[in-house]
């Protein structure tokens, strides 16, 4: 990573005022005075200095992403763009990868953090993080649909789900919205959820993680940090 966009990042000035910083000798990497802002380091590796002080590179990092339909959720793929391909440099340097999966075609609500024990206490299934999901679906969703999911349904595979609580936000006889909240997240859940009530999912959007709501004002495929006290609803502070 450039050193003006490492010391930037870190709050030290704009590029401008890091790079007038850097004229000033103030920068030493690994015991050598820096002067140029081009100078490639890697804060994972070598030791910076500002004045004398070490500049702590923060560990983790914890973003809300509302993913767009058409990219995947893994770190890299051959065929298909990635939500990591969606994030900029400064963000990759940190190697993160998405907390848990949507589908491929799922819009809404991911995180994406390098921090592993974040990722194991939202997705270890003895947590029971609920998951909210809105959904489009074909058909008309009735109250009978609404006990099966309050009582578990049972999927393709013959596996009974953990009670679900569904929501019929509206209905007709062709197509009907839903908001459905489970807390466990086997392989494709909702759809396979929505067949046993003989609906097909046609749009499916995740909401929320927990307490935890997807930033509206996120278009599809932006994201930005969780703040302190969003990582708070999951009992999380960062290192
Ligand atoms: N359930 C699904 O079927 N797909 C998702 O992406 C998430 C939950």
């Amino acid at each position: 990573m450039r050193l003006d966009k490492l010391l930037s990042n870190m709050g030290f000035g704009s590029r401008k005022e890091v790079k007038q910083l850097l004229k000033t000798g103030a920068i030493v990497v690994d015991g050598v005075t820096v002067k140029d802002a081009k100078t490639h380091v890697d804060p994972a590796l070598q030791t910076v200095l500002l004045h004398g002080e070490p500049v702590e590179y923060r560990k983790y990092i914890y973003l809300m992403m509302n993913k767009p339909g058409g990219v995947i959720s893994a770190t890299e793929d051959r065929r298909d763009e990635t939500v990591i391909d969606l994030l900029g440099e400064e963000e990759r340097v940190f190697d993160p990868f998405p907390v848990g999966r949507l589908d491929k075609d799922t819009e809404g609500l991911l995180l994406i953090t390098n921090d592993g024990s974040f990722n194991h206490a939202l997705m270890s299934p003895r947590k029971h993080v609920a998951k909210t999901y809105f959904a489009q679906v074909t058909g008309m969703l009735t109250e009978e649909d609404v006990r099966h999911v309050a009582k578990g349904v049972t999927l393709d595979d013959g596996y009974v789900t953990k009670p679900g609580v569904l929501e019929i936000l509206q209905a007709n006889e062709d197509t009907s919205e839903l908001r459905l909240t489970i807390t466990e997240g086997k392989y494709h859940q909702v759809k396979r959820m929505m067949l046993s009530l003989d609906k097909e999912v046609t749009y499916l959007k995740r909401v929320s993680i927990g307490e935890l709501l997807l930033d509206e004002s996120l278009e599809l495929g932006e994201y930005r940090e969780l703040t302190e006290d969003e990582l708070a609803l999951f009992d999380w502070q960062p290192e």
